[in-house]
């Protein structure tokens, strides 16, 4: 059933139910609505746009109004580069784990305003890239590759943008069937959003999908639960850590790796692979380099890890 479905089925009058009797299937939870949670890709797109990230720097530019997290620009901290580190990490993390496969079909979901869909389709006549975001971002993101003229001419593969919630599993197989063959799905900066029922739920519709036509999904989504020392070094705006806290992305995160490995493997996928983060590569690495604290220069410990990227194949 699909969410708009659901959605219907929920504003029915109680009354009917009984009238309809038992067999009436009816959902008394308000559906959630997951454009709040959008905001949050432009935050991301703003600090992505102080990398090398393709398009991210012009794409970034067309930005306008204002940013949820309040993120401080004018005075770029080590804390503000590290976060952009971390972001472009993540990115290349997900094209890491894509150039190991020879799959040429690509399902991104909750991009945001990525555009490693028309990057790979301007590169590769091969790749079959669908792009996909809620309805309003996706128009957004539409209009930024108009504005800016990325247009179809520039591509040598097919890129399609769609409107897509994830969670509606009618809506992703209608999208899946747009594809021949095997599909790889990627996604970041989505899981920690989605509470431990709508995980299992994604699981399953990318399970069956992954069974029927094969392929893997590569996911940057695997954050670990940061310890109160960790959560209290690293500062946040009051802004920030209200919307954080307003979509429980702390209590969303998994409980350490190996929970979150177990957390797959009940849901029928086999972690193959993970990504080696090669900071060295990083465009934003010499901003970082000249902020970075005396005592963290000095330190021989690795900085602590807070999230991997995985692929998983459905067994
Ligand atoms: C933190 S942003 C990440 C954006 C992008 N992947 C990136 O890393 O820059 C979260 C994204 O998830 C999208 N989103 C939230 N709920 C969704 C859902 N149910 N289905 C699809 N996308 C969703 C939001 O619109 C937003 O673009």
């Amino acid at each position: 059933m699909s969410c708009k479905h659901r959605l219907i089925r929920g504003r029915v009058d109680k009354g009917l139910l009984d009238k309809f009797g038992a067999g009436f299937e009816f959902n008394m939870q308000d559906p959630k609505d997951y454009s709040s949670i959008s905001p949050s890709a432009k935050s991301l797109l703003l600090m992505k746009g102080y990398t090398n990230i393709p398009y991210a720097q012009q794409t970034a530019a067309l930005m306008q109004g204002p940013e949820i997290f309040d993120l401080n620009f004018d005075e770029k901290d080590f804390w503000f580069w590290i976060r952009v580190m971390h972001f472009e990490s993540r990115y290349w993390s997900i094209d890491q784990l894509l150039q190991q496969t020879d799959i040429k079909n690509i399902l991104e979901l909750s991009s945001g305003y990525s555009l490693r869909g028309l990057d790979l389709c301007a590169k590769d006549q091969t790749i079959h890239y669908i792009d996909t975001d809620l309805p309003e971002v996706i128009a957004d993101k539409q209009q930024m590759i108009d504005h800016l003229g990325l247009n179809k001419e520039m591509l040598q593969g097919k890129l399609e943008l769609q409107p897509l919630n994830a969670l509606d599993e009618d809506a992703f197989n209608a999208v899946v069937s747009r594809f021949d063959g095997p599909v790889n799905i990627v996604n970041e900066g989505l899981l920690m959003y989605l509470n431990m029922e709508e995980k299992v739920r994604l699981c399953q519709t990318i399970h069956n999908v992954l069974k029927q036509r094969g392929g893997c999904w590569i996911t940057a989504d695997i954050y670990v639960k940061r310890s109160t020392e960790m959560r209290a070094e690293l500062p946040q705006s009051k802004s920030e850590a209200a919307f954080m806290e307003q979509h429980n992305v702390e209590e969303n995160k998994f409980d350490g790796y190996e929970a979150a490995a177990e957390f797959f493997n009940a849901q029928g996928f086999e972690v193959v692979k993970e990504a080696v983060p090669d900071n060295e590569k990083l465009s934003v690495l010499p901003q970082v380099l000249k902020v970075l604290p005396e005592e963290w220069r000095n330190s021989k410990e690795p900085p602590p890890k807070i999230q991997a990227t995985w692929m998983l194949k459905a067994v």
